[in-house]
């Protein structure tokens, strides 16, 4: 029988405890299949060596299937047999999509977008994070669950609703209203106090009773940015708040550690997540490719940084992602032979302990009938069986990287805060966006395999040589005094336009744009000169810049180059202010890719960063225990490499030297020994 894990919540959870491996897990969806089907699904799971099943995900309408009236027989048969079958449980709450009835019961728990419309039922969550009726709904069933299954030796881990503010993070109705004015009360103390930091004396919208105050419902002009960055904080803490309650119910009832699953990706914005870390006992993420964006798998490497950044540098789960296609996006994609594999150790690459699919096995109806999964509709005779065989067969062999850490030298600055703020309305430039510029940066220091941390604003940046700030709109002051420190301490820090322009509240900081980085750059900026849609100018460098370019005024900096075209012509493009022992960059345009490039190289240079050109098709990252370097190499093109890594490759089993090449479309974890053991 295992024994139920037991762990202090200060103590960071590394996800592969359950079985000193690479664990390998899925969502399994019990509720969709007649009984005798789990038989088999079983005995799949143990053929491909399934360490642990996420179930319960959308198990309400199932276990309280009319008001008061719970059945948990079908459940309970489920556990066992997985327990029996020595399979670990990653325990849904069941919470994330209410049943029918609610909505019939209780109409006032379904969300309200800001013009008013009403989100129904008949999809998934359909329900307001701050209604206190679904509220006390859910938490009857958690109380339920945690008294029935706390103690239960299969679970391993408690999995708290599902993806929560994937569909429901925004809510206007009259509840999430009242909801907002708490949240505000809380804040500000007093009316006069929120006048002022949402600047009310502009058009008239100076609140007189703490009742004026609204979400922002849809209006015929612009709204007041400081309202919606505030409603964007608020909707992020209320879901936050929601996690908590549902985990305080499930610490009285079980040992078990809590988590949920996080969207850390470029299609969801809606939650800080670096505010919701702490509170997670595992960090554990979803992740699928996004085949919207130019470049899906560079997104993947940022996604899986931000993550580690969450888990502050120790291992975290891949709580879900596909083994092929998915079914949401304009066109699914299936992955070809090869892909599963490398975009698994993609994340394990970047720390991931655990890789999680959604879902064992494909639904025959539903919304997600063509979704893929690890046993697909064509059985375990098709291509799809055979992917998911050989990634097992890749993580059994990956157990030494257990527990180890990413190493880098170099740090990117990430800010959910930025990303709302900076594409509010009534910007300079529509197409001045955050998440692209910092996607940029991330990917050109990849293609120069440069491993790179994501920390939020006010981060210890100690230890890092090169510091990028992209596009860091909005910031506080004492965020600003840690990023100069470290120029000063000896880093070289890179800040790219649009950044320190407003305090917290969306306000001008007042003496010249960029307020908050104006002194360490040694530059004003005059007048922001955004360009037309395709337009792009010359720098005297040979770098191209689009989107943004600006009058900037050195007052204490070396010009490295200059606009040579365009409405900022000869104004300086890029500066370099020598600052301590360290430098502070400031480059005044979105420049293109071997723009950034060259320019990473030059920081890089500067600041003693390795770099190992490796192109934008190959991750290269490295990951440390106290004994040695594991060395992954991930080669996404069709044709070989050559990569300057020798020691002992754990998924071939072959020792190789730097001059082996790397076959096309294969991986490699190099095993190094390292000779400053623990260093
Ligand atoms: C998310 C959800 C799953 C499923 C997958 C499909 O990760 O959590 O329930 O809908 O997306 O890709």
């Amino acid at each position: 029988m295992t024994t139920p894990l037991t762990l202090s919540h200060e103590q960071p959870l590394v996800p592969g405890w359950a079985t000193g491996t690479i664990t390998l897990g899925c969502d399994y969806n019990p509720e969709q299949w007649d009984e005798t089907v789990w038989h088999d699904d079983i005995a799949l799971m143990r053929e491909l060596g399934v360490d642990l099943v996420a179930i319960n995900i959308f198990g309400w309408a199932q276990l309280q299937p009319q008001p008061g009236e719970f059945d948990f027989a079908r459940l309970d048969r489920i556990l066992d047999l997985l327990h029996a079958a020595g399979i670990r449980v990653n325990l849904g709450t069941g919470t994330s999509s209410p049943p029918p009835w609610l909505a019939r019961v209780h109409p006032e728990t379904l969300p309200q977008a800001a013009d008013g419309t009403i989100a129904w039922p008949g999809g998934r969550q359909a329900w307001c994070p701050s209604s206190s009726v679904f509220r006390e709904k859910a938490l009857e069933l958690v109380t339920a669950m945690g008294d029935r299954y706390g103690a239960h030796p299969a679970v391993m881990l408690w999995h708290v609703s599902n993806e929560l503010g994937c569909h429901n993070a925004l809510c206007f109705c009259d509840e999430s209203a009242r909801a907002f004015r708490d949240w505000l009360r809380v804040r500000y103390g007093t009316l006069e106090a929120l006048n002022a930091a949402w600047g009310t004396a502009f058009w008239s919208q100076r609140f007189g009773a703490w009742d004026d105050v609204l979400p922002p419902r849809a209006t015929r002009s612009a709204g007041n940015p400081a309202q919606l960055l505030d409603f964007k904080r608020f909707s992020s803490d209320a879901l936050l708040d929601y996690y908590r309650a549902e985990t305080a119910v499930l610490r009285e009832r079980s040992e078990v550690p809590v988590t949920t699953n996080l969207m850390v990706t470029a299609h969801i914005q809606t939650q800080d997540y670096f505010s919701w870390a702490p509170e997670l006992d595992l960090i554990a993420n979803d992740h699928y490719l996004d085949h919207r964006l130019a470049d899906p798998l560079a997104e993947l490497a940022f996604s899986a940084d931000l993550t580690r950044g969450l888990a502050q540098g120790g291992p975290w789960m891949l709580m879900e992602t596909s083994t092929s296609a998915v079914s949401w996006q304009p066109v699914n994609h299936a992955k070809r032979s090869g892909e599963l594999t490398r975009t698994a150790l993609g994340h394990v690459a970047r720390g991931a302990d655990s890789i999680c699919f959604f879902q064992w096995r494909a639904s025959r109806s539903g919304a997600e009938k063509f979704h893929s999964a690890l046993l697909p509709h064509s059985g375990t005779a098709g291509e799809g069986w055979v992917q998911s065989v050989e990634l097992s067969a890749v993580l059994d062999r990956l157990s030494p990287v257990v527990g180890s850490r990413v190493h880098a030298r170099a740090a990117l600055v990430f800010s959910w805060e930025a990303w709302w703020a900076a594409e509010g309305d009534s910007q300079p430039s529509r197409l001045m966006r955050y998440l692209p510029e910092a996607h940029r940066y991330h990917r050109a220091m990849r293609a120069l395999g440069v491993t790179v941390d994501l920390v939020a604003p006010g981060a210890d940046l100690s230890r890092y040589s090169l510091i990028v700030v992209p596009t860091l709109y909005t910031l506080t002051d004492a965020e600003a005094a840690s990023i100069a420190q470290a120029a000063s301490g000896g880093a070289t820090v890179l800040i790219t336009p649009f950044s320190g322009i407003v305090d917290e509240n969306d306000a001008i900081r007042a003496g010249g744009y960029p307020g908050a980085f104006r002194e360490l750059l040694g530059l004003t900026i005059d007048e922001f000169r955004p360009l037309a849609a395709e337009a792009t100018v010359a720098l005297s460098s040979g770098a191209r810049g689009s989107i943004w370019s600006e009058s900037v005024r050195v007052v204490d900096a070396e010009v490295i180059a200059t606009f040579v075209e365009g409405p900022a012509a000869a104004s300086p493009a890029l500066t370099r202010r020598a600052v301590g022992s360290g430098a502070a960059w400031y480059t005044a345009t979105v420049l293109d890719d071997d723009g950034v490039l060259a320019l990473l190289r030059r920081l890089c240079a500067d600041s003693d960063v390795p770099i190992v050109e490796v192109g934008f098709d190959v991750d290269i990252v490295t990951r440390r225990s106290p004994s040695a370097d594991f060395t992954f190499i991930i080669n996404h093109r069709d044709l070989p490499l050559t990569v300057p890594v020798a020691g002992l490759d754990l998924v071939s089993g072959e020792t190789v030297d730097d001059a082996t090449p790397l076959a096309g479309g294969s991986v490699r974890v190099v095993m190094t020994e390292r000779s400053d053991r623990g260093a």
